[in-house]
């Protein structure tokens, strides 16, 4: 298997105990290559990973089964967005919408979290992958902000892609969280509500420093947003694909890659001059 693009290289070796069970190789051809040459890559990605429990349901598993294979698939997502160079990649682990699920099913997901993390940060520390968390951390039980905090810490200092979490995250509530802290910014008179400003917001969002999303890919065939980047992906390409999130796999990424080189993004304006 041969990597060639953006990361690949040094993300050959990444996640080398995938099962290749549900995974497509890797386009070794150089046909393929040129093709993939191609295409517009997003900077920055999120996925909403979606369809763990139909996944489960219909091999008659539990549905922590679906999110155990949710999980290694994310290491499979690693794998693929490294191979094509994407610098940012935000994933929807936990929303805060979901602690409304069954509580053997919230405590599946917790545990997973946490040996995902144990298992897999000498890894992800090879291969130069730093970890962040987005979301309300705080309000997590204290051994996950643990793991979250170990995490983010061990990986500082990693530059290749930035694998961002979105933990008990919830759009709505990284707004009023942000409006909270310009709130107090207000009232401790460092800064006038006249001057509160977009990118005034922008700057309080719970990971600041990095882009918005280019393009959030949601699996599994729901056309919603269900509360992901609310703000961030105000101007994102969206993409719907109706294979469940463990089967996501290369192809799929690269069919949405393909249909968004064909975007036309014109974030409000004109593509072209047009003739008056
Ligand atoms: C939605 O599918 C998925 C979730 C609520 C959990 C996503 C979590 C993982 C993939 C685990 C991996 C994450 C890390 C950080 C280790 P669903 O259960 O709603 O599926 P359904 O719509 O088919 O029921």
């Amino acid at each position: 298997m041969i990597l060639s693009k953006g990361n690949g290289k040094f993300l050959a070796g990444l996640f080398s105990n995938i099962s290749s069970r549900r995974h497509k190789e890797l386009p070794p051809a150089a046909e393929t290559d040129k093709q993939i040459e191609q295409l517009k890559i997003p900077v920055h990605l999120g996925v909403i990973m979606d369809g763990n429990g139909r996944w489960a349901q219909k091999r008659h598993l539990p549905r922590s089964a679906g999110h155990r294979a949710g999980a290694e698939n994310l290491k499979e997502l690693c794998r693929n967005c490294g191979y094509y160079g994407v610098r940012y990649l935000t994933v929807y682990a936990f929303s805060t919408e979901n602690w409304s699920r069954p509580d053997d099913e919230v405590h599946a997901l917790m545990e997973l979290f946490v040996e995902f993390f144990e298992r897999y940060d000498p890894e992800l520390e090879k291969e130069g992958i730093r970890v962040r968390f987005s979301g309300d951390i705080n309000s997590l039980p204290e051994e996950i902000r643990a793991v979250c905090a170990k995490a983010e810490k061990n990986s500082l200092n990693r530059n290749r892609m930035d694998l961002i979490i979105a933990m008990n995250y919830g759009g709505r509530r990284e707004i009023m969280h942000a409006c909270q802290k310009i709130a107090r910014e207000v009232l401790d008179g460092k800064i006038f509500p006249k001057d509160i400003s977009e990118t005034t917001l922008s700057g309080h969002m719970y990971i600041p420093d990095i882009p918005d999303p280019d393009l959030v890919i949601r699996p599994s065939g729901e056309q919603r947003m269900s509360n992901f980047l609310v703000w961030e992906a105000a101007y994102a390409e969206f993409w719907v694909s109706d294979t469940l999130w463990p089967d996501f796999g290369f192809d799929d990424l690269t069919e949405a890659f393909r249909d968004y080189t064909g975007r036309d993004r014109r974030f409000g304006g004109l593509s072209k001059p047009v003739n008056k």
